[in-house]
């Protein structure tokens, strides 16, 4: 049996005989609507925009495409074979989403008390649940212990008495510390153990009585530098091996996130995915017996979500010399400031938290010769900070117009607020028929046959792979789908 083959079959076997209790949901369950053949996401947002035309409701609104979620769980599946993923909830809680990952058999990393209580109300098992927030209130670690949610990360004296208070039968995964500097969100300044606090750690837990079970790290959400992994799990291996000379039985490696969700980055998923496995290979190979788990966020979800927001205010503010311009026409020497219905505040807390770039795309698309105005776009509240994009590059466009921006999956609707009493916007769930077939195999059957070369029954050719996009240059320029 061929290196590939034997790893497929574990990883296989591993899913059904744990993980592959997966509910079973009805489509009314998810909430979502069925696309029509040959229909897209983009065509639901179309949709809901004519329907808008008629009446002054022109609210912002999200299409989630729950089949992205299926593709990207078989280019998971496909590309890393070994690791089975805990998807992190707090990067986006949607109810659907989460439930579309129960049903295809994936774990879950909760951060708290409410994220186990969602999760747990889905029917999945504690065994499918990681703790992974190395400073828990106690409390919360209580409540964890009477869902029999057992693993649970660390990285301090401190968190280690408070489960021995209260956590009998915890399962510790020791946190540690990464070089995460090339990162776009840095993780390590707030946690993780060195290598030298580690051997403390584990001493210290082994005083306490407690089991610790693994490690795991985080290189940083929005990861740049996949070298990064690499050192990560060499350094784990280190600290397995002091682990086991203390006496510890350790089976976990936990991979954490900070792998890509959509293709506007530099360094693409496989680019990443094919680094790690040759570390894990050399570092955990397949018969050491150490099971390896991860906890992507926006890998899952970024891509899946496109927010239409509409122009609901706008100001055309006039160059101060207009003789200064070289272009003498009238028309060009102004600047457009355009205010939409959605903001900082809301879906694009990404800007601040997460510190996306956004690009819009252009609902109608413009003539040929159409005029480009430099352009502000700023959210509805009142506040000056409310602004999404500083600068960028759009035609004349009028009140009830249309902007559209994708990839806006990964922590938007999960930290947006509703300050000065703007609402969230609505979110449209859609699936296709063939996505929903293949995500119904896998929840009874598991995951697609990794040896097929092409994609499970009715999925597209190119399942798992969305086209490329261009980074955005700054200033940028609206896109036209
Ligand atoms: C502990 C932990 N796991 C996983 C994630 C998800 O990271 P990403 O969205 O980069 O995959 C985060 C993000 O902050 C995290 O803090």
């Amino acid at each position: 049996m061929d290196k590939f083959r034997k790893c497929f079959l574990s990883f296989f076997c591993d899913r059904l005989n744990t993980e592959m209790e997966a509910a079973a949901f009805s489509v009314d369950d998810f909430g979502f609507t069925f696309l029509e053949e040959g229909f897209s996401a983009r065509d639901v947002v179309e949709q809901k925009i004519n329907e808008s035309s008629m009446s002054d409701d022109k609210d912002a609104f999200f299409v989630a495409d729950l089949g992205d979620v299926l593709k990207k769980h078989l280019r998971w599946v496909r590309a890393m074979p070994r690791v089975t993923p805990f998807y992190a909830v707090k990067c986006n809680n949607s109810r659907a989403v989460v439930m579309t990952l129960a049903s295809l058999g994936a774990g879950f990393d909760c951060a708290s008390k409410t994220e186990i209580e969602m999760v747990r109300s889905l029917g999945v098992d504690p065994s499918r649940i990681i703790y992974a927030n190395p400073c828990k209130q106690l409390s919360q670690i209580k409540y964890a212990a009477a869902q029999k949610v057992q693993m649970m990360t660390f990285d301090s004296e401190v968190e280690l008495m408070k489960v021995a208070r209260c956590h009998n039968d915890a399962k510790l995964v020791l946190r540690i510390a990464t070089d995460d500097s090339k990162a776009v969100c840095r993780l390590s300044v707030k946690f993780g153990a060195t290598l030298k606090a580690s051997r403390l750690l584990l001493e210290q837990a082994k005083d306490l009585g407690l089991d610790v079970i693994g490690v795991s790290f985080h290189v940083g959400s929005g990861c740049t530098d996949s070298s990064t992994y690499v050192q990560a799990i060499s350094d784990a291996r280190c600290v397995f091996d002091m682990g086991a000379e203390l006496g510890f039985n350790m089976t976990l490696l936990d991979i954490g996130g900070g792998f890509p969700g959509s293709e506007d980055v530099k360094l693409k998923f496989e680019e990443i995915t094919g680094v790690i496995n040759p570390a894990l290979d050399k570092y955990f190979p397949a018969d050491c017996g150490v099971r390896i788990i991860a906890e992507p966020g926006r890998y899952y979800v970024a891509s899946a979500f496109m927010l239409a927001v509409n122009i609901i205010a706008k100001k055309v503010i006039m160059k101060e010399d207009p003789s200064s311009d070289d272009e003498d026409d009238g028309n060009y020497d102004r600047t457009l400031m355009y205010y939409v219905n959605d903001g900082v505040y809301g879906s694009f807390n990404c800007i601040q938290y997460d510190h996306a770039v956004v690009q819009p795309i252009l609902h109608k698309k413009p003539k040929p010769d159409e005029h480009m105005f430099p352009c502000s776009i700023w959210g509805p509240t009142c506040d000056g900070l409310d602004r999404i994009l500083e600068q960028c590059q759009l035609p004349d466009l009028q009140l009830g117009d249309w902007l559209l921006f994708d990839n806006m999956g990964a922590y938007t609707v999960a930290a947006s607020s509703t300050f000065n009493g703007f609402e969230r916007p609505d979110i449209h769930y859609v699936m296709s028929r063939s996505s929903w077939q293949v995500l119904q195999q896998i929840r009874t059957q598991g995951p697609p046959s990794l040896l097929e070369e092409s994609c499970p029954s009715g999925m597209p050719a190119c399942c798992g792979r969305e086209s490329s996009l261009e980074l955005p240059a700054k200033p940028c320029s609206a896109r036209v789908l």
